[in-house]
């Protein structure tokens, strides 16, 4: 997931609106409300290409850094059949990255700009792979809430208003679809298992229940601009929506699985006919953000070191092409 608006603050539409001619704003804004996409070579308010910029270009980030956490476990799988499973879901998610960087491109900017702004520590990513993964537990949750928050986030993006995001989200959505699964099931057998597998499995729900929620970025009222991203239809739902959608789906599978989610204050609202929840605790969200969650050191390390070995693919590739131009 991965779009979490996260820098939405403190960024002002540009000042060369004025500029922009107002008949060609009046048409798009007409193609948007027809829910005509619109296209690379399109005219588009500069503004509407920034936003796309960022949020592609932070997705496409957070896709590459989650291999992360999960790949750590890779080598620890308890059995060949989860190895296999797990292997073909953290490709998927380098699949995700070069889709939404190429998603990017057509807006204008060079992968290699994204790529030498993440590894400078200048982009951001997703909050939620800055949190270890601790157990084979840790690997159900991310599948199970990670992915499940990405679905629930990504799937209004597939009716996007520009073209090459919303295409790349149909099929990122049917592979998460899958990733969610295999998390879920990795959490039956954990429930189903013994005393020790059951309090794994809580254990590590009681870690990652709250972050996942923080996924969605900053409530309604911190986030400015979405309203001008709703206006755009590139947004669909509001972060707050989206997160209470995600919650009203995930404590029933809680139950399911009799598992405990970590919040004294859940409740099912006959009323609204959705759950009432807790504080989310946004201190720790903006500390994670700024640098200072328990991986983003080693996360940051660990993507510049697999930079630097990768030099020598690079050139190679280089000195290939050069011979056959
Ligand atoms: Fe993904
Ligand atoms: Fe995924």
């Amino acid at each position: 997931m991965y779009t979490q608006g996260l820098d939405q603050k403190g960024h002002s539409t540009p000042q060369s609106a004025e500029l922009e001619d107002a008949a060609q704003l009046e048409a798009f804004m007409l193609r948007v409300g027809e829910e005509e996409k619109i296209e690379a070579k399109d005219w588009m308010p500069e503004a509407y290409r920034r936003t796309l910029v960022r949020q592609i270009s932070q997705h496409a980030h957070s896709e590459i850094i989650g291999m992360q956490p999960e790949g750590n476990w890779l080598t620890r799988a308890p059995s060949l059949k989860r190895k296999a499973i797990l292997l073909a879901k953290v490709q998927d998610e380098a699949g995700h990255g070069l889709y939404l960087y190429s998603a990017a491109e057509t807006l204008g900017v060079s992968r290699d700009q994204m790529v030498a702004d993440l590894l400078s520590g200048k982009a951001k990513y997703s909050s939620i792979f800055n949190y270890p993964t601790l157990t084979w537990a840790d690997i159900g949750t991310v599948g199970w809430l990670v992915d499940g928050a990405a679905i629930m986030n990504q799937i209004p993006l597939c009716r996007c208003s520009y073209g090459p995001y919303a295409r790349a989200m149909v099929r990122v959505c049917k592979e998460e679809s899958f990733h969610q699964r295999q998390g879920f099931e990795i959490m039956l057998e954990l429930s189903r298992g013994t005393e020790d597998q059951k309090a794994m499995a809580q254990d590590a729900l009681n870690r990652w229940w709250w972050p996942a929620l923080m996924m969605f970025g900053p409530g309604d009222k911190d986030s400015k601009h979405s309203a001008q991203s709703m206006a755009w239809k590139i947004k669909r739902f509001s972060n707050d929506e989206l997160r209470q959608k995600f919650i009203d789906a995930t404590v029933p599978q809680a139950e399911f699985l009799g598992l405990r989610v970590p919040d004294d204050d859940l409740k099912y609202n006959e009323d609204t006919g959705h759950y009432d929840f807790g504080k989310i605790d946004w201190q720790e969200f903006h500390d994670v953000l700024a640098g200072n969650g328990p991986c983003n050191k080693q996360r940051m390390a660990k993507r510049n070191k697999a930079q630097d070995d990768g030099a020598w693919v690079r050139e190679a590739a280089r000195a290939y092409a050069d011979k056959h131009a």
